[in-house]
Parts: structure tokens; C-alpha cells; sequence
């Protein structure tokens, strides 16, 4: 089978930085930079990126690139070609876990994305914005309790990208990523521009750029460790999913680059933009929510609860309010672009489909994951995993274990089994070689899979272990108790 290849030069950078930039820019980064304290987490979070990630994304995206294969059989691919012997290890926890990353994650993106649609027709409509902070936040608890207005939205949502991903890499996925991408950063400047301008948005403005170290640990009374952790850990977690990393999308749109690209600058181009995205993002919603009086640690309502009552209060706010939903559908369909496309490239590689057959499999498949996630999370069916909802198991699941297990076991494949075959490959038009060598020999060996394993160990102690065992304490309580009567 013929592979397909991106036909110009920044059609990679586009696609991928169009992946990557998203709901999780917009309305994730926001709200966790409100709930830890500001630019202390944006700082942990540029090194956590610089350190842990961009090693990571460069070791994903030239798997993809010198095996052409998909994201399950691009380990053993590679192994094969070195002559090297393959273990099944690498298949299954970089490559099955990360297919069932992608379903998860795109399972519950949709929901989400949907819900950016009805904030659009609301804004259109003009209701959201004369509404009262009351009114607001009822409108939002009664879209997320309605399983047929989400459903209907998500489905909508996931018609387009099947229409886009059905014209293939080139004239569907490229052509999108490189109109839309510049347009979205022109509205993203215009936005925080006029967000900065508002009355009294100084304070926010000081929020986000005067570190609060003691929200990450290092209070008057001595360094908080735990605190510390749990930053560091909602940081990673958040660099993950905003970069696209730890799920074989970056593996994917890997195996579409060309020969030549070099693969350092690509990443760095895209990290920065990303970031950069964020970090605007955050400007834009941030002092504007500070301007309106509200609190910028609501957490996930900050987007469809704090920012239409800030709409409703500031001058221009029918228009601001509309060209915000604009721009955050716009960022959120190249990112489900990229998640639906990887499913979509996994049936056409791995079960031998066409594309069309291959985007209408993807299609059921989605379909029913977002279907199951909206009867979970409207409460309409009660089913839950681990006390959660499956929107919210989903969420948690991939950003704190499924992204971090597979990065950690892409750092360890690239760096010990294949950096020889690889070498030649991942340094292609580039200079100052030893330099980068010796920058992905000390991330990919050392300090990405140290620090990856420490933050995992954590978070399953604190996430799991502690929980369960809990359980199991007061259980075992009960039972002393009845015994000694
Ligand atoms: N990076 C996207 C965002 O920030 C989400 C995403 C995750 C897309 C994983 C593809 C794969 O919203």
C-alpha cells in the first residue's frame, strides 16, 4: 500500500501544531493554571515540556517517520530492520495502549466539542449573553444533563472531521491545517488584546505573571513535597494532552513527514506554539474573568460558566462572545482531525480498509464511545468505573496513566533498543550533531523515564492504592466490629 505523505513543507508543522493546539489549550490550561496558583505552574509546566516532553515528542514522531508504518506495528518494524530482536513488550505498551488512549480520548473530546458548538448557537442566538450568572450556569448544567443535545452536537462534530479525514492527507487534512491555523492565531492575538484592555483585567494580568511559589510547595513553613508532586504531576499530565503526545498521533502525522524535514526544529516550532497558545489563551480568559469580579479557580466551568457571564457584562460582548466560539471550534477540529485520522490510518493499515471504509469504521467506533461516554456522563445510564463517570475515568485515565506509560515506554525504545538504527534518521538536516545527541541520549535514557516513573509511582499510590486501601480499612473495620459485636 502506497503511503501518503504531506506535499509541502510546513504541512507537518501545521497539521501537527493543528493537532496539538485544542481544546486542551483553550479550556484546559486556563482552568489549571487558575486552580495552581498562576505562573508558577506555567513555569513548572515550560520545564516539564522542555525537559520531559520535546525529547519525547522527537524520539514518537521519528518512530513514525522511519518505520511508515502505523501505530502498532511500527515498533516491531523498526526492530526488524535493525535486525534486532522484537519483543512484544514495546508493541503492547506503546502501541495497543496508545490505540486505546486514542479511542478513550476521542470518546470524550467529541463531548466536549459538541458542547462548543451549542455555546456557538447560543452566542448566535444572542440568549447566552443576556442571560444572568444564574441563568448561565443553569444553561450549562442543563446541556450537560441532556443526553440527546449532547449527542446530537458530538455527532454533528464528529460528521465534519469524518468529512475532512475521508479526502486524505493532503487535500483534507493539509489544506485545513494551513488555513486555519494562521487564522486561528490572528483571532487568539485579537482576543487577548482586547481581553488585556478591559477594566480592572491588571489583577489577572498580575496573576498570571507574579509566581505564588507557595502554590507549588515552597510555602514559609519549608518545601511541601507532595504539593510539589502534584503540580508537577497536573503539568505533565496537561503537556501530554495539550502537545498530542503519548497516544501515536504525533507517530502517525510521523510517518506522513517527509525525508528531508528536520525533525529537532518541527518540534521545537511546534512545542513553541503551542505553548504560546496556552499561554494567550490564559490572557485572554484569565484577566477577563478577574475584570467580571469571578474566581479564576472554578475549575472546568471556567469556559462555558465564567466566560459567557463575562460576554454578557463587557462591551461588544455579542460579537467577542461569538468570535470566541468560533475560534475555539476552529482549534478544536484540527485537533479532532488528528484523533480521528489515527484511528482512521490504523484501519487502513492494520485491517486493510480503503479510506472510505476505513472512515465510516472509525466513525461507528467513535460514534459508540461518544454515545456510551454522554448516557455515562448525562447520568441517563448509571455507568461508572471507579466511582467516575466514563467521561471523567476517561479523562483521568489517559492524562495521568495511558499518556506517561506509552511516552515512558517510547524514551526507553528509542533510547536504549533503537537509538543506533535511528540515529541517522532522527539527526537528517541538522547540525551541531553531537551536541543533540548527547541532549536525547540524557532526556530519552535518563531524565524522562526517571521522572516519568517517580510521577506514576505517585500518582498510583495516591490515585489508587490509597484509595483502595482506604476502602479496604474501613471494610475490615466493619467487619471487627460486627465479629466483636
Ligand atoms: N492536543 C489536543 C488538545 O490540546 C488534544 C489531543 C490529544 C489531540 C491527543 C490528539 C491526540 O486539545
Amino acid at each position: 500500500m502506497k503511503q501518503e505523505k504531506f506535499a509541502t513543507k510546513w504541512g507537518f508543522v501545521l497539521a501537527a501544531a493543528g493537532s496539538a493546539i485544542g481544546l486542551g489549550n483553550v479550556w484546559r490550561f486556563p482552568y489549571l493554571v487558575g486552580q495552581h496558583g498562576g505562573f508558577a505552574f506555567i513555569f513548572i509546566y515550560i520545564l516539564m515540556v522542555a525537559f520531559i516532553c520535546m525529547p519525547l515528542m522527537i524520539a514518537e514522531i521519528s518512530v513514525g517517520r522511519l518505520s511508515r508504518s502505523n501505530m502498532i506495528d511500527a515498533y516491531k518494524s523498526i526492530n526488524q530492520r535493525s535486525g534486532a530482536k522484537h519483543s512484544s513488550v514495546w508493541t503492547f505498551f506503546a502501541g495497543w495502549l496508545g490505540a486505546l488512549g486514542i479511542v478513550m480520548i476521542t470518546s470524550f473530546y467529541f463531548l466536549v466539542a459538541g458542547w462548543v458548538i451549542y455555546y456557538l448557537v447560543q452566542a448566535l442566538t444572542g440568549s447566552l449573553m443576556q442571560s444572568s450568572s444564574r441563568e448561565i450556569e443553569q444553561v450549562f448544567t442543563g446541556l450537560t444533563q441532556s443526553f440527546t443535545q449532547q449527542a446530537f452536537y458530538a455527532l454533528l462534530f464528529l460528521c465534519v472531521t469524518a468529512m475532512v479525514v475521508l479526502g486524505g492527507v493532503k487535500k483534507g487534512i493539509e489544506r485545513v491545517s494551513l488555513i486555519l491555523m494562521p487564522l486561528l492565531f490572528l483571532i487568539f492575538i485579537v482576543l487577548a488584546i482586547q481581553s488585556l484592555m478591559l477594566p480592572g483585567a491588571e489583577k489577572g494580568f498580575d496573576f498570571l505573571f507574579k509566581a505564588d511559589w507557595g502554590a507549588i510547595g515552597f510555602t514559609s513553613n519549608g518545601f511541601d513535597i507532595h504539593q510539589f508532586a502534584k503540580v508537577c504531576l497536573a503539568a505533565l499530565g496537561q503537556a501530554f494532552i495539550s502537545l498530542s503526545l503519548g497516544f501515536g498521533t504525533l507517530l502517525v502525522y510521523g510517518s506522513y513527514m517527509s525525508e528531508k524535514e528536520n525533525i529537532f526544529k518541527s518540534v521545537g516550532n511546534i512545542a513553541v506554539c503551542d505553548t504560546l497558545v496556552g499561554i494567550l489563551s490564559a490572557m485572554i480568559i484569565i484577566p477577563a474573568i478577574f475584570s467580571a469580579g469571578l474566581e479564576p479557580s472554578s475549575g472546568p466551568g471556567l469556559t462555558f460558566i465564567s466566560l459567557p457571564i463575562v460576554f454578557g457584562t463587557i462591551n461588544g460582548g455579542y460579537f467577542w462572545g461569538i468570535v470566541f466560539y468560533l475560534l475555539l471550534i476552529l482549534a478544536t477540529i484540527t485537533s479532532t482531525i488528528s484523533l480521528f485520522e489515527c484511528i482512521v490510518n490504523l484501519f487502513i493499515s492494520k485491517f486493510y480498509q480503503s479510506r472510505p471504509l476505513a472512515t465510516l469504521s472509525a466513525s461507528l467506533l467513535c460514534g459508540t464511545g461518544l454515545t456510551l461516554v454522554t448516557l455515562s456522563f448525562s447520568g441517563v445510564v448509571d455507568i461508572r468505573i471507579l466511582g467516575r463517570d466514563l467521561f471523567t475515568f476517561f479523562d483521568w485515565l489517559t492524562s495521568t496513566f495511558i499518556s506517561a506509560i506509552v511516552s515512558f515506554t517510547v524514551a526507553l525504545f528509542v533510547g536504549y533498543q533503537a537509538i543506533k538504527p535511528m540515529q541517522c534518521s532522527i539527526l537528517r538536516g541538522t547540525t551541531k550533531r553531537p551536541f543533540l545527541m548527547r541532549y536525547l541520549f540524557i532526556t530519552l535514557r535518563i531524565i524522562a523515564p526517571v521522572a516519568l516513573g517517580i510521577l506514576l509511582s505517585i500518582a498510583a499510590y495516591d490515585q489508587i492504592l490509597k484509595p483502595i486501601s482506604i476502602k479496604f480499612m474501613i471494610y475490615y473495620e466493619h467487619i471487627i466490629r460486627f465479629i466483636l459485636g
